[in-house]
C-alpha cells in the first residue's frame, strides 16, 4: 500500500473508532453498575451542563427551549402552577413531555425531573384525590397509650402509593412531600402540615416515603435513594431540614432558638427514618438554627446531613430560598449563592431568574470561591436520583394512569382517613339520656349551619388547586359535610342548611338537633401565622345562635387547635376534623355512628395562646385536652 492508502485506511479506521464510540454510551446502558454510569457522564459534562443540572425553574419561565439551552437539570410548578384551568392529565403530560423534549435534544441528553407539591394528594390538579392534611394523619392511631405500636402507619403509606400514582398519572416524577415538621407551636401558619408536635407520632409517619417510592430492598445501602419506577412511584423529598416546626411564636421562616439537643432530640429524628426508607431528596428549611439560616448552615448540611447520616440523595434549596439568606431577600445573590452551594446545596429552587444564577454561579467558581469538587458533589447527587429512578429509561411520559386521577379507590381512601383523624372532644349526655353522638338518622328535621358545612375549597384548607387554597364550590369533584349528611341520613329525615341563622331561625324551626361546621379560611405558610389563634366571626356567632338554642354539635375544620374554651360549654359535643380533604362522607360515616371515633389528639389543644408554646412533656402543661386525648365511640 502506498502512503496515501495507508492514509486513507487509518483515517476510515480512525472515524469508525470514533462512530462506535459515539454510539455506545456507557451511561445510557442500564446494565452498567450506577457509579459507573455516573463516572462516565459526569467525564463528559462541560461546566455549563452541570450546572444545568443544579439549577431548578418554574414551569412558568420554562419551555423546551431554555431547557435545552441552559441545560436545565429540573422544573417545579410553586404553588397552584398549572398548564392551564381545570387541566387534565394528558395537559399535564404534554406539558412535561415537552419541557423533556427539550432536555433530552441537548448534546448528552440528560433527562430533566418535575417536581411538585403534592402534600395531601396530588392538591394541585383538578379532580384529584384531596387527602386529609397531615395534621390529621398524626391522629389516625387506636391508643394514645400505647404509642408506638398503636399508630396506622399502613393508613400513610397508602395515601403515600394513590398519591404516587395520581402524581405519576400526570407525567410528573417528583414529589416536595412529605414536610416531617414537628410543628411545636399552632400558631404557625404550616402546622397543618405537620403530623404531630412529637417527634415519634412524625417518625412512624415517614412511613408515607415507602408508599410514595416503594419498598426499599433489604441490602441497600444507608442513604442510597431509591424508587420503584415500575410499580409507578415517585421520588419523595423530607422538608424542611432542620427545626422548621420550632420556630419562636411560630413564625413562619423565623428563628429556631433551641439547644443541639433540643434539634437533634426533637426536629432532627424523623430525617433519620426518612432517610434509612431512600428518601430521594430533602429540602432546606427556610428557618435559622440559632440564628444561622439553614440554607448558609454547613454544619448542619454537609457535616451532619451528608456526613453522620450518610444522605446520598440531593439537597434542594426551597423556592427562592437562597435569596432569603440575606435581609432583605436578595440584597446580595452572588453572596446567597456562594454561602448556599459552599453549605452543601446541590440544586436550586431558582425558580425564575435562571439567568441570574446561572451566571453568579459560573462567576464564584471561575473565582475559586465555590471548588469543582462542591459542584461534582452537587451533579453525582442529581445524576444518582436521576439514574436509580430509571429516569434516563423513562423519560417521556404517557396518558396511561389518567383512569387514576380521583379513582373511586382512592377517594374510598380517603374517606377512610377522614374517619380516622375525627377527635371527639366532647361528647354530653341529653334530654333523653343518650350522649350527642352518634347522631340518629332518623328525625323529622335537623339543622346544618356554618361556614364549613357546605364548602370543599374551605374543607380542604391551603395548598388546594391554588397555593393558599380556594374558599367555596366548584374548584374540583369532591363531597361536602353537607352533601355528605344528606345522603347519610333516613330518607325521611329533613336536612335544613342554613349558613349563618339567626336565633329566631333556630328556635323557632322545629329541628331535633343542629350540626354546627366552622372553622378556619384557607391559608398557607406567613399568610397563616396567627398570633390570636381566635375563631373568626362569624364562626363565634354562629356556634352562639345555634348551640344557645338547641342540642348541637360543633365540628371544627381547622389546620391546628384553636381557641374554643370560651364556646365550649354551650355545645353538646366538639368533633376536630382538622382539614379533612374532598371526602366529606367520612365525616357523616362517623358522626351517625356507621363507625366509631378512634381518633387521639397528637397535638396539645391550649386554653389560652399566653400558654403557647405548649407540647407533651413540658414542666408546665395544662391544657384544655391533653395530646393523646380523644373520647373513643363503638359503631352502631
Ligand atoms: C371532574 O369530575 C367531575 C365529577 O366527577 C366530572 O364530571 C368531570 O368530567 C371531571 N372532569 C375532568 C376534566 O376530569
Ligand atoms: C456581596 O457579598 C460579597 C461576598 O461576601 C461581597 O464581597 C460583596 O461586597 C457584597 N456586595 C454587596 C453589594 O454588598
Amino acid at each position: 500500500m502506498g502512503t496515501g492508502r495507508w492514509l486513507g485506511f487509518l483515517l476510515i479506521l480512525a472515524l469508525s473508532a470514533s462512530f462506535a464510540e459515539s454510539k455506545y454510551l456507557k451511561y445510557k446502558d442500564s446494565k452498567q453498575p450506577l457509579g459507573a454510569r455516573i463516572k462516565d457522564l459526569m467525564k463528559r459534562m462541560t461546566l455549563a451542563e452541570k450546572i444545568g443540572q443544579m439549577t431548578q425553574i418554574e414551569r412558568a419561565v420554562a419551555s423546551a427551549d431554555v431547557v435545552k439551552q441552559y441545560y436545565i437539570g429540573s422544573i417545579l410548578s410553586g404553588g397552584g402552577s398549572t398548564p392551564g384551568l381545570r387541566s387534565t392529565a394528558s395537559d399535564w403530560v404534554n406539558m412535561v413531555n415537552n419541557y423533556q423534549h427539550g432536555a433530552l435534544s441537548t448534546r448528552l441528553g440528560i433527562p430533566m425531573i418535575y417536581g411538585i407539591d403534592a402534600v395531601h394528594g396530588h392538591n394541585t390538579v383538578y379532580n384529584a384525590t384531596i387527602f386529609p392534611h397531615n395534621v390529621g394523619l398524626g391522629v389516625t392511631r387506636q391508643d394514645a397509650l400505647i404509642i408506638i405500636i398503636d399508630l396506622d402507619p399502613e393508613l400513610v403509606k397508602k395515601i403515600g402509593a394513590a398519591t404516587a400514582l395520581e402524581v405519576r398519572a400526570t407525567g410528573i416524577p417528583y414529589v416536595f412531600a412529605p414536610c416531617i415538621a414537628v410543628c411545636r407551636d399552632p400558631r404557625w401558619g404550616r402546622c397543618y402540615e405537620s403530623y404531630s408536635e412529637d417527634h415519634s407520632i412524625v417518625q412512624l409517619m415517614t412511613e408515607i416515603i415507602t408508599g410514595l417510592q416503594g419498598e426499599i430492598p433489604k441490602n441497600s445501602k444507608k442513604g442510597v435513594p431509591f424508587v420503584d419506577w415500575k410499580k409507578n412511584k415517585v421520588a419523595a423529598c423530607a422538608k424542611h431540614y432542620v427545626g422548621d416546626g420550632g420556630t419562636n411564636k411560630g413564625v413562619n421562616e423565623d428563628n429556631t432558638i433551641i439547644n443541639k439537643q433540643g434539634l437533634f432530640g426533637i426536629h432532627m429524628p424523623a430525617y433519620l427514618n426518612s432517610i434509612v426508607k431512600g428518601v430521594s431528596t430533602v429540602m432546606i428549611s427556610y428557618s435559622s438554627w440559632n440564628g444561622v439560616k439553614m440554607h448558609a448552615n454547613h454544619e448542619l448540611i454537609t457535616n451532619v446531613l451528608k456526613g453522620k447520616l450518610r444522605f446520598r440523595g440531593f439537597v434542594i434549596s426551597d423556592y427562592e430560598g437562597i435569596d432569603r439568606i440575606t435581609s432583605p431577600p436578595h440584597a446580595n445573590y452572588s453572596y446567597s449563592i456562594e454561602q448556599s452551594i459552599n453549605a452543601g446545596l446541590d440544586m436550586i429552587m431558582v425558580p425564575d431568574n435562571y439567568n441570574e444564577f446561572i451566571g453568579g454561579l459560573t462567576n464564584l467558581i471561575a473565582k475559586k470561591a465555590i471548588s469543582m469538587s462542591r459542584i461534582d458533589d452537587a451533579v453525582k447527587r442529581i445524576l444518582r436520583v436521576k439514574f436509580t429512578m430509571g429516569l434516563f429509561e423513562n423519560p417521556l411520559a404517557d396518558t396511561s394512569l389518567s383512569s387514576k386521577i380521583g379513582c373511586q379507590e382512592h377517594r374510598d381512601l380517603a374517606r377512610r382517613a377522614v374517619r380516622e383523624s375525627l377527635v371527639l372532644l366532647k361528647n354530653e349526655k341529653i334530654g333523653s339520656g343518650r350522649r350527642m353522638l352518634p347522631l340518629p338518622k332518623k328525625a323529622d328535621k335537623i339543622l346544618v349551619v356554618g361556614t364549613h358545612a357546605d364548602n370543599l375549597g374551605n374543607q380542604c384548607g391551603g395548598w388546594t388547586i391554588e397555593w393558599q387554597g380556594v374558599t367555596g364550590n366548584g374548584l374540583t369533584s369532591g363531597t361536602t359535610i353537607l352533601s355528605a349528611v344528606k345522603s347519610a341520613v333516613d330518607s325521611k329525615t329533613q336536612v335544613v342548611f342554613a349558613e349563618n341563622p339567626d336565633e329566631n331561625f333556630v328556635k323557632n324551626g322545629g329541628f331535633s338537633y343542629a350540626l354546627v361546621v366552622v372553622g378556619e379560611q384557607p391559608y398557607a405558610e406567613t399568610k397563616g401565622d396567627s398570633q390570636d389563634l381566635t375563631l373568626s366571626e362569624p364562626g363565634p356567632a354562629i356556634i352562639k345562635n345555634t348551640c344557645g338554642v338547641i342540642d348541637c354539635v360543633v365540628v371544627l375544620v381547622t389546620g391546628r387547635p384553636v381557641v374554643i374554651q370560651p364556646y365550649l360549654s354551650s355545645m353538646k359535643a366538639l368533633v376536630a376534623a382538622w382539614l379533612p380533604g374532598t371526602e366529606g362522607q367520612g365525616v357523616s360515616d362517623v358522626i351517625f355512628g356507621d363507625y366509631g371515633f378512634t381518633g387521639k389528639l397528637a397535638r396539645t389543644w391550649f386554653k389560652t395562646t399566653d400558654q403557647l408554646p405548649m407540647n407533651v412533656g413540658d414542666l408546665h402543661y395544662d391544657p384544655l385536652f391533653p395530646f393523646g386525648y380523644g373520647i373513643e365511640t363503638k359503631a352502631i
